[in-house]
């Protein structure tokens, strides 16, 4: 318990439904949502009578294993408003990620749609211990991207002062840190990181700001790195969760009385974990892929889509709803170095442990004959001459090798010398031949 923990009235009663309650308002809207998707989005009619299925064939929740998956490239094939299942001027809102390759995925949302996010994300604020008369500097991007406008719908539907602030700009985030005084704020962990050292740069001591909770996601972190942040500044940080295709954050959220993995928001988002490489559903507790069914959706109902986040599903604790464990990797950012499957998540665990680094870094990965190579970059923090910089990159150097099993040359470079991230950090920079 924290002086922050929601008091039990102040959860919906969802929340604190029973299992049984909880299934049966799933498979209801479980049912509504293959019907609407069936009868409205020709990919979705297609897709399903390809494999044979029809929504009313969905009896119990575990119907839905013989239901198709849905990948990113069904959203691509359908760009730009193929999968709206609403006549398009019923959608009051688009978003769209970047797409490094080729053409964005676009989604969509009705006023309805837009509502329930706002609820979703107001539910993940209190959560994370925010309440109505916070303070809440939202830091993720505004635009195209979900994150900066899903917290701020979200925040002021819980009733915060939202400065919707945006990211970048770090000097006149803290400008606003120091002058505003908000008590929450919403960015990813690398860029919060890049604000607490422009802190240190002005001489404000970060364990002095106002802030007292960070709402962190939109890429993988790890415990470490959770240690790291509160201890920096004297704060709780907090795990947030979601994707654009299935709404944007707010699909999970950490509680800020356990820090024990993301409650997923079972009622409006039902996930399952399976195989990456059969498919098949796992048993509850086996570390597979996330995929997610929208329950409530109208514009995007979205049908079991791969999200390539690995993950385990775990039994309630804090809410009456499942958790998923804190997120600590993709299968599309999976190096596999002669043979070793490396994730930058575990550079992360061991670069964070040492105290002459800075926690900011990058691996690149080249191919300089037939064979992949990983150079990890690290950065030696400022009060570290370069003689006890280069001591801790062959530190890192050995522990990659012994506890992850690679061979990984270590470049440690002086204080700045990694790029800093204004929102997703860029940690894998794939040198490779195309
Ligand atoms: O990143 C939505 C978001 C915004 C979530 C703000 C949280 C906070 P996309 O740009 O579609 O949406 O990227 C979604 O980001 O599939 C994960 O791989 C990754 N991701 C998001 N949150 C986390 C997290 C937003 N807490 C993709 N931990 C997802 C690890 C995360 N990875």
């Amino acid at each position: 318990m924290t002086a922050r923990t929601p008091r039990p009235e102040e959860l919906e009663p969802i929340e604190r439904a029973s299992r049984d309650e909880l299934r049966s308002l799933q498979l209801q809207r479980l049912r509504w949502t293959l019907g609407h998707a069936y009868d409205n989005v020709p990919h979705y009619r297609h897709a399903f009578d390809a494999k044979g299925v029809h929504p009313r064939e969905l009896l119990d929740l575990d119907d839905l294993a013989r239901f198709p998956f849905t990948v990113k490239t069904d959203l691509r094939d359908n760009y730009p408003f193929g999968m709206f299942a609403v006549p398009r001027e019923q959608v009051v809102r688009v978003h769209a990620s970047s797409g490094t390759t080729g053409k964005p995925t676009v989604v969509g949302y009705t006023r309805n749609d837009i509502e329930t996010w706002a609820s979703v994300m107001a539910r993940s604020i209190r959560a994370a211990g925010g309440r109505a008369g916070d303070v809440l500097q939202v830091a993720y991007g505004y635009g195209l991207f979900t994150g900066g406008l899903g917290a701020h719908y979200g925040a002021e539907k819980l009733g915060c002062t939202v400065i919707p602030m945006s990211g970048g700009q770090t000097e006149r985030q803290v400008q606003l840190i120091m002058d505003f005084k908000p008590t929450v704020i919403m960015v990813t962990p690398s860029y919060m990181l890049a604000i607490a050292e422009e802190m240190e740069r002005q001489g404000i001591d970060p364990t002095k700001s106002s802030l007292e909770i960070g709402i962190f996601g939109a890429e993988p972190w790890t415990p470490t790195m959770r240690e790291t942040i509160e201890a920096r500044l004297a704060m709780d940080a907090i795990d947030i969760y979601g994707l654009s295709e299935v709404i944007g954050p707010g699909v999970a959220q950490e509680c800020i009385e356990t820090k024990d993995g993301l409650t997923v928001w079972e009622d409006h988002f039902y996930p399952e974990v399976v195989d990456p490489e059969t498919g098949a559903v796992l048993p509850a507790g086996e570390k597979g892929e996330l995929v997610f069914t929208s329950l409530t959706k109208e514009a995007l109902p979205i049908i079991r889509y791969r999200t390539r986040d690995l993950t385990r599903l775990l039994p309630p604790t804090a809410r009456s709803m499942r958790r998923i464990e804190k997120i600590t990797g993709r299968s599309d950012d999976m190096m596999i170095i002669r043979g070793v499957n490396v994730f930058p998540t575990q550079i992360e665990e061991l670069m964070l442990r040492d105290a002459a680094l800075a926690p900011h870094y990058q691996i690149e990965i080249t191919r300089p004959a037939s064979l992949d190579e990983m150079t990890v970059l690290v950065e030696r923090i400022p009060a570290a001459g370069s003689a006890d910089g280069d001591a801790a990159g062959h530190r890192l150097q050995r522990h990659i090798k012994s506890m992850i099993g690679v061979s990984a040359t270590v470049t440690v470079l002086g204080p700045g010398g990694i790029e800093r991230s204004l929102g997703k950090a860029r940690r894998i920079v794939d040198k490779r031949p195309k």
